[in-house]
C-alpha cells in the first residue's frame, strides 16, 4: 500500500532546491520521471522528502500544542455554557442560574468543569478588531482536534499510494501554497489549478477558485482526498480504508479518542475532515508590515493606488470580496471555464473568486492556473493601465502583506512527535 517512491532534487527557477516525486509529470518544474531533468539539473536526491515521511508508532502519552491553548473565547464559552447547562439536573440548574447572574463565577465554573469533562477549548489570539471566524456548531475548536488535524495535514497516508499529504501541495514556507504552476496528484495526471495559500482560510467562503457550493473547510477536505477532476490524493471509492489505515496506529487511536469523545473517538473520514478543518482554522496570519502599519514609503504610495484601483475587489482584512469576477475575455475553448463549470450559465465563463492577497509574494506563481509568473504580470492581466513606477509601488504594497512569522510558526509546521514519541 505504501508504494516506494523515488525523489529527485532539482533547482527551481527561483534558485531554491526542491524535491519532487520521481514519477511526477506535468508540473511546472518539469520533472518528468525517473532520470528526469529540470533544466538539466534534476538528479537522484538520495533522500526522502520529509513531507512524505510516514507517521509513526505508539506511545500512550500526549503533549500540549505550541499554539494558544487555554480557556474558551467568548463565543465558545457561551456555546459550552449552554451545553453544560443542558446536561445538568434541573435542581442544579436552578443553582446555576443564580451563579449565572454573577457572570465571573460562571466562567470559573465552566472552565473548571470543562477541563475535567473534555479537552481545553480554544482561545483565539487575534489582533484587536479581528473577530474569531465562524465555527460550525458541530465542530467546536479544541486543542486535541487541532493537534490531530495538524498531524493529519502532514500525513501521506491520506493518499492512495501513501506519497502525498495536504502539505505536499500546501507548504508552510510558501504560506501553504507550493511555488509550482500546478501540482499533479498521485496519478500524475496534470493538475488544473494553481495551489492557493491557506492563510486565514477560516474566514473564506466560498472556498476554492470557482465553487460557490464549497462553503466549509470540513466539506472542502473531500475535494483533495476523493476528487477526480483532477485526481489529487486519489482516495475516491476508498473512504473506509482511511479509517482502517489510521486505526492501525495506536497513537492515532489515542488522539482520535481525545479529539472526539462525543462519538467514541471514531476513526473515520468525517472525523478526519473535522480535525483537518480545525487545524486549518489555526492558519491565521496577521503579522504583516501592513498589520503593524509599518509601510515603507513606496508601499505607502502603493497603498493609495491600491485603494483607488484594487480595493473594490481585494477588499477587507483578507483582501478579497469573496466574489467571482472575469478579468480576461471568456473563451469556450479554455480548459478551465471557472464558475461556468458549476452554474452552466454562459456569463459565468472565466469567472474566478478574487484571491486573498495576504502573503501573495510567497504564493506565486499566480492566477488560477499559475500562468502569471511575476506579480507585475498578475497585475497587468487585470487590464488596468499602470505606469511601470506605479506597478512597482503596487508591488511594494503587496510585499507589505507578507507575514514572516506565519511561515515559521512552529505550531503550523510538521509535528516532530505524537503521543510523546518522535514521528
Ligand atoms: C495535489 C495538490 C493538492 C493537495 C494534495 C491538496 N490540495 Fe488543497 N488545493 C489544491 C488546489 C489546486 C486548490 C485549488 C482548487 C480549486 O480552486 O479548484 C486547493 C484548494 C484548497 C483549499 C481552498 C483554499 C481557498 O482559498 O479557498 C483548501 C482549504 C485546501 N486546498 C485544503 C487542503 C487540504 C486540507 C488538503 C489535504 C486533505 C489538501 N488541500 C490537499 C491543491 C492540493
Ligand atoms: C474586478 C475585481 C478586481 C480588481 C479591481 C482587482 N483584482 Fe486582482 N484579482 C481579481 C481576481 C478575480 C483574481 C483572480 C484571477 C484569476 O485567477 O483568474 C485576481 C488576482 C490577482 C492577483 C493574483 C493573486 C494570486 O494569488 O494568484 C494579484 C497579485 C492581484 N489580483 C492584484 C491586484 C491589484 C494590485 C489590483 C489593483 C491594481 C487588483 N488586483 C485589482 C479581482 C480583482
Amino acid at each position: 500500500m505504501r508504494a516506494a517512491i523515488s525523489l529527485y532534487s532539482y533547482k527551481h527557477n527561483d534558485g531554491e532546491r526542491r524535491y519532487a516525486q520521481g514519477k511526477g509529470v506535468g508540473s511546472d518544474v518539469g520533472c518528468i520521471g525517473v532520470g528526469c531533468c529540470c533544466g538539466g539539473i534534476c538528479q537522484s536526491a538520495g533522500r526522502r522528502d520529509a513531507r512524505l515521511r510516514h507517521f509513526g508508532r505508539v506511545r500512550r502519552k500526549t503533549r500540549a500544542l505550541d499554539g494558544p491553548v487555554s480557556i474558551a473565547s467568548g463565543r465558545e464559552q457561551r456555546e459550552r455554557v449552554t451545553h453544560v447547562h443542558a446536561m445538568i439536573p434541573v435542581s442544579v440548574q436552578h443553582k446555576l442560574l443564580v451563579w449565572l447572574s454573577t457572570g465571573s463565577l460562571l466562567i470559573l465554573f465552566s472552565a473548571g468543569l470543562l477541563s475535567k469533562a473534555s479537552e481545553p477549548v480554544w482561545r483565539w489570539t487575534l489582533p484587536a478588531g479581528v473577530s474569531a471566524p465562524p465555527i460550525p456548531a458541530d465542530n467546536p475548536m479544541t486543542a486535541a482536534k487541532v493537534e490531530l488535524g495538524r498531524r493529519l495535514f502532514y500525513d501521506a497516508d491520506l493518499s492512495a499510494d501513501g506519497t502525498m499529504s495536504c502539505a505536499t501541495c500546501h507548504e508552510q514556507k510558501h504560506a501553504f501554497a507550493d511555488g509550482n504552476r500546478t501540482h499533479p496528484g498521485v496519478t500524475d495526471e496534470p493538475a488544473r489549478r494553481n495551489v492557493p495559500g491557506l492563510a486565514n482560510v477560516a474566514w473564506f467562503t466560498p472556498l476554492t477558485f470557482a465553487d460557490p457550493a464549497n462553503t466549509t473547510l470540513e466539506a472542502q477536505v473531500a475535494s483533495p482526498v476523493f476528487g477526480i477532476r483532477p485526481v489529487e490524493m486519489g482516495m475516491a471509492g476508498r473512504e473506509a480504508e482511511i479509517g482502517v489505515r489510521l486505526g492501525r496506529d495506536s497513537c492515532y487511536q489515542v488522539m482520535f479518542a481525545r479529539a472526539f469523545p462525543e462519538n467514541g473517538g471514531r476513526i473515520d473520514f468525517a472525523n478526519v475532515a473535522r480535525a483537518l478543518a480545525s487545524f486549518e482554522r489555526t492558519l491565521v496570519s496577521h503579522g504583516s508590515a501592513w498589520d503593524r502599519q509599518q509601510l515603507s514609503p513606496d508601499a505607502k504610495i502603493g497603498s493609495t493606488l491600491f485603494a483607488r484601483d484594487c480595493a473594490a475587489c481585494h477588499s477587507g482584512p483578507h483582501f478579497t470580496d469573496s466574489a467571482m469576477h472575469r478579468l480576461e475575455a471568456a473563451d469556450p475553448t479554455f480548459a478551465d471555464q471557472g464558475l461556468f463549470e458549476k452554474t452552466g450559465i454562459d456569463a459565468d465563463r472565466g469567472r474566478f473568486r478574487t484571491p486573498s492577497l495576504r502573503n501573495v509574494t510567497l504564493t506565486g506563481p499566480w492566477w488560477h492556473d499559475g500562468s502569471a509568473r511575476s506579480l507585475a504580470d498578475a497585475i497587468a492581466r487585470h487590464g488596468l493601465t499602470h505606469e511601470p513606477a506605479e506597478t512597482n509601488h503596487l508591488i511594494a504594497f503587496l510585499e507589505s502583506l507578507s507575514d514572516p512569522e506565519f511561515i515559521r510558526r512552529k505550531s503550523l509546521g510538521m509535528p516532530s512527535e505524537a503521543c510523546g514519541k518522535p514521528l
